[in-house]
């Protein structure tokens, strides 16, 4: 699949890496992009078009589908990150990151699996983290939201794959945006991670391992888990 003249629909569009996705699009030559955000006064990318989309609306999700039944990519981006305790974090908040990272995500390829099934298979990309596969101390709800949304993931490209919509996973360490504002680590540019997904639409490619870390900890994940936590219980 090419990314020049396809119809890209992106969640979370108004900043960050959602908005670096909006400008790679335009620039690789999409025919049309969507960029969506919960707050439209917010949108304000030059040669796309703007729709109210908060992914945890199922009506707003369906207005949005309504809208754009020519997409052929769609780009699941939009993520929150709480910092939530399992243990004693607000429950609230908990289940505010399943709604976006989990059910958010479901309603939309739900929406959307039929319109790109109809134009041809298209492709799916789903933001996910490397948290998906390793619980970081302090973000222990968006760990278990990305890790439903990694197993989700698999399932709808098994799911998918009879209307052939390939569905891409990536995978990625810290990014520059606001929210890894203040956390003072090396982080990818995020024109660069937006890059590597679209990348891999073209090359038929189902995951993105967007960074070092990313790798390492991918890498990792055949070790014994009293192994693979050792740093962190000491
Ligand atoms: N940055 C990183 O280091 C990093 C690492 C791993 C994974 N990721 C993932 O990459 C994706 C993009 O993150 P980012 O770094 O660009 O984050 P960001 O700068 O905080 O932007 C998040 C975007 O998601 C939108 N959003 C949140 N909840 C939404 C909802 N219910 N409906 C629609 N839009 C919603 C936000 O809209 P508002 O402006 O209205 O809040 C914003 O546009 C997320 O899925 C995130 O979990 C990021």
């Amino acid at each position: 699949m090419k990314i020049e003249g396809s119809v890209a629909l992106v969640t979370g569009a108004n900043r960050g890496i959602g908005k670096a996705y909006v400008r790679a699009l335009i620039e690789r030559g999409a025919r049309k992009v969507y960029a969506t955000g919960r707050n439209p006064e917010a949108l304000d990318i030059e040669g796309a078009e703007h729709i109210a989309l908060d992914i945890t609306n199922p009506a707003q999700i369906a207005a949005a589908a309504a809208i754009a039944g020519d997409t052929t990519i769609l780009i699941n981006n939009a993520g929150i990150a709480t910092n939530q305790s399992l243990m004693f974090g607000d429950l609230d908040l908990i289940r505010l990151e399943m709604d976006t990272h989990f059910f958010g995500l479901l309603g939309m390829v739900r929406a959307f699996s039929p319109i790109l099934a109809h134009n041809g298979g298209g492709a799916i990309v789903n933001m996910l983290s490397l948290t998906s596969w390793f619980s970081y101390p302090g973000a222990e709800a968006y760990s278990a939201a990305k890790a439903a949304a990694w197993s989700l993931t698999n399932s709808i490209r098994l799911e998918l794959a009879k209307q052939n919509t390939l569905v891409v996973g990536v995978q990625l360490g810290a990014t520059d945006t606001d929210m890894m504002r203040g956390i003072d680590m090396p982080k990818n540019d995020p024109a660069n991670v937006a890059n590597a997904a679209l990348d891999a639409i073209e090359a038929g490619d189902w995951e993105v391992l967007a960074d070092d870390m990313t790798r390492r900890i991918k890498s990792a994940l055949s070790l014994d888990p009293k192994a693979l936590y050792a740093d962190l219980i000491g």
